[in-house]
Order: structure tokens, then C-alpha cells, then sequence
């Protein structure tokens, strides 16, 4: 159960693996923190499982304050990781003032998507004494460009990026990096070549921790789950039935 960023590298030494996952409101955070997850993350996630987006382009600054502040209220101990939202980081200087917007509201880090094309605003943000985590491999926010949802590390190509990528952004100072929809082994060979603890989330079992749509876990939004995400509850079946028993009983 982690209570400070500065524990990540004893526990990439010597484990346990972080259990990461998201939040977007105080509630589920008081809960997931209460549980003893290692870290929180304000995932631009939000977009589609909490505001109906069709994907995370449309999440701006403003609702990132929003839910990153009702996050940290209900959290007394797990380090929150906050996103930076799509266009919020296009140059250094206003990746910095977003960057600080998130920790004003008590955020722990920021995350951005991206890495060697990214290195000016990471080496900002880490220069204005803002703690970072990276994301590289399926990037959410590049959807439209990418024409979908692709899994990296396939070819000898992809996998050379990955690896500068991930380099890149260990040796700017990242205390993290998201490894999202990674082939397993590729994400395995990064954790050993980087410093910084990864995350992995469709990337196998090799990385320093994982991270789940907390949506996904608890099978609150029933419409749509990843294949890797294994939902542990039923959290929509249960509504369905807790709304059709209080109907039945008002209406009888
Ligand atoms: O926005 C998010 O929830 C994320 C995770 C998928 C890592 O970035």
C-alpha cells in the first residue's frame, strides 16, 4: 500500500506489484483508497466511461479539474496521478501551467501520452519540479489519427520506437510509464531496460504493476470491456435489480 511516489523504486526492486486503477469522483476514490490501491489515476478515461464521449478527444482541462479535485478529496493516502487531456500539452509552456492546474487541485504526478515526440514538454514539466509519468504504446488520444485502437510492438520498427520512446522518457526523470497494449514480451524487455516502475495495462504480466478502468473491474459499464479487463463484479446487473425492486414496490 503506497503512500508516497518516492517508495516506487524499492518496490520495482523488490515488489510487491502495483495495483493501480482509475477514478474520476470522490466516492469510488474514497473506496479504492480505503482498499489500499497503490495509486489513483484520473484517467482522460472519463470522456467515455463516465461522460458517454465517444472517445477521450473531447476531455478538456476543465473537466480534468474537476474530477481530479473530487478525486483527491476523497483520497487521504494513495498518490493520484492526474492526465493531462488531449491538445492541453501542445507546447512546454502550457503543458507546464496545465501540468500545475492538476497538482493544484492535490494531484501527486501528471501523465501525458507520447514520448520522444513529447520530450520538450516532459523535460519542462520535470524541470518545474512536477513529478511525471509517461504512457507510450496505444496512445487514446492519437485514435483518429491512427485510424483505431492498435497493439504496438509487432514489428522490429514498432519495437525500436517503443524502446527510444521508453528510454526517452526514463531518462528525462519519469518516476512512471504507462506500457498500454504492448505485445507481453516487448513490455517485459522495457521494464528491465528502464529505471522508472511501469504500468502495464494490455501488456502482459511482465511490467512493475498494472492498471484497470476501474468501470472495467467493477462491470459498471456493461456496453463495452476490453478482452484483457476481467470484470470481478456486476455492478450494472445489480442496479438493474435494486432499480426494478424499488419500482416494483412504489408501484404496487
Ligand atoms: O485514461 C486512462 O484511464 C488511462 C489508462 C487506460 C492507463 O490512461
Amino acid at each position: 500500500m503506497m503512500t508516497s511516489l518516492s517508495e516506487l523504486p524499492q518496490r520495482k526492486a523488490s515488489g510487491p506489484k502495483l495495483a493501480v486503477l482509475t477514478a474520476y469522483d470522490y466516492p469510488t476514490a474514497r473506496m479504492l483508497d480505503d482498499a489500499g490501491v497503490d495509486l489513483l489515476l484520473v484517467g482522460d478515461s472519463l470522456g467515455m466511461v463516465v461522460l458517454g464521449l465517444p472517445d477521450t478527444t473531447g476531455v478538456t482541462m476543465d473537466m480534468m479539474v474537476h474530477h481530479t479535485s473530487a478525486v483527491c478529496r476523497g483520497v487521504t493516502r494513495a498518490p493520484v496521478i492526474a492526465d493531462l487531456p488531449f491538445a492541453s500539452y501542445l507546447t512546454p509552456e502550457m503543458a507546464v501551467a496545465n501540468a500545475q492546474r492538476l497538482m493544484d487541485c492535490g494531484a501527486a504526478c501528471v501523465k501525458l501520452e507520447g514520448g520522444v515526440s513529447m520530450l520538450p514538454q516532459i523535460r519542462a514539466i520535470i524541470d518545474a519540479g512536477i513529478p511525471f509519468v509517461g504512457h507510450i504504446g496505444m496512445l487514446p488520444q492519437s485514435v483518429r489519427e491512427e485510424g483505431g485502437y492498435k497493439k504496438k510492438g509487432k514489428t522490429a520498427e514498432s519495437i525500436d520506437h517503443l524502446i527510444a520512446d521508453a528510454q526517452a522518457i526514463d531518462q528525462a526523470g519519469a518516476v512512471a510509464m504507462v506500457l498500454e497494449s504492448i505485445v507481453p514480451a516487448v513490455a517485459t524487455q522495457i521494464t528491465s531496460l528502464v529505471k522508472a516502475s511501469t504500468i502495464g495495462i494490455g501488456a502482459g504480466t511482465g511490467t512493475d504493476g498494472q492498471v484497470l478502468v476501474t468501470p472495467d473491474l467493477l462491470g459498471s459499464f456493461p456496453w463495452f470491456r476490453p478482452p484483457f479487463a476481467k470484470a470481478r463484479a456486476d455492478v450494472a446487473g445489480e442496479t438493474l435489480r435494486a432499480v426494478r425492486e424499488y419500482m416494483a414496490e412504489v408501484q404496487s
